[in-house]
């Protein structure tokens, strides 16, 4: 079992401030989430708590650390630099946090972009990452709030279109599964 109380100290030394309360905020929106839909509270909260491990400031410092490590970048991982923090995050989850449930760590791996047919632990994070109370309001948020306690498919739903509407608006280049998500859950 995760110590969570451990992984926090360590986290609270290696993320920025906002990146460390964000972090809180997902754990335990993920421990709620977990509650609500008959996941294991434990394993979601550890998962929550760990999905932004790999996120450390600067991005140069997540592919120094993904060269020391020898973790290969596929091209749309250097094209969206924003997605090597979940990979690594994987990686650093099992090799230094100790944790070896592939559930936990697919959770993580998955949580930016998604994936089609999720089981319901990445489900839970991808949402608790977008809907943590710390989150900036914005238009849609409301409803994916509520909607991941009443009907968690059609949060998905909304969530990876809202995500999608997002990046394209911004002009950034989008992960070919960020799209297969919104695809298979529409
Ligand atoms: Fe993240
Ligand atoms: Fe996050």
């Amino acid at each position: 079992m995760a110590d969570l109380e451990a992984i926090q100290k360590k986290l609270d030394k290696i993320l920025k401030k906002e990146r460390y309360a964000h972090t809180l905020g997902v754990m335990y929106t993920a421990g709620a989430l977990a509650m609500c839909h008959g996941e294991d509270i434990e394993t979601a909260m550890t998962a929550g708590l760990l999905h932004d491990c790999g996120k450390l400031s600067p991005v140069e410092k997540q592919m120094e650390m993904c060269r020391k490590y020898q973790i290969s970048l596929t091209e749309t991982e250097f094209m969206i630099p924003a997605l090597i923090h979940a990979k690594l995050g994987a990686y650093l989850a099992e090799e230094k946090y100790n944790i070896h449930d592939k559930r936990i760590l697919d959770a993580i791996l998955y949580h930016t972009t998604g994936k089609p047919n999720m089981n319901l632990l990445e489900k839970i994070i991808y949402l608790a990452d977008y809907i943590e109370p710390g989150r900036k309001m914005i238009p849609g948020l409301p409803e994916v709030r509520k909607l991941s306690f009443t009907d968690i498919d059609r949060a998905v739903c909304r969530c990876s279109e809202l995500t999608l509407g997002f990046l394209e608006r911004m002009g950034r280049t989008i992960d070919p599964m960020t799209r297969q998500t919104y695809e298979y859950y529409r």
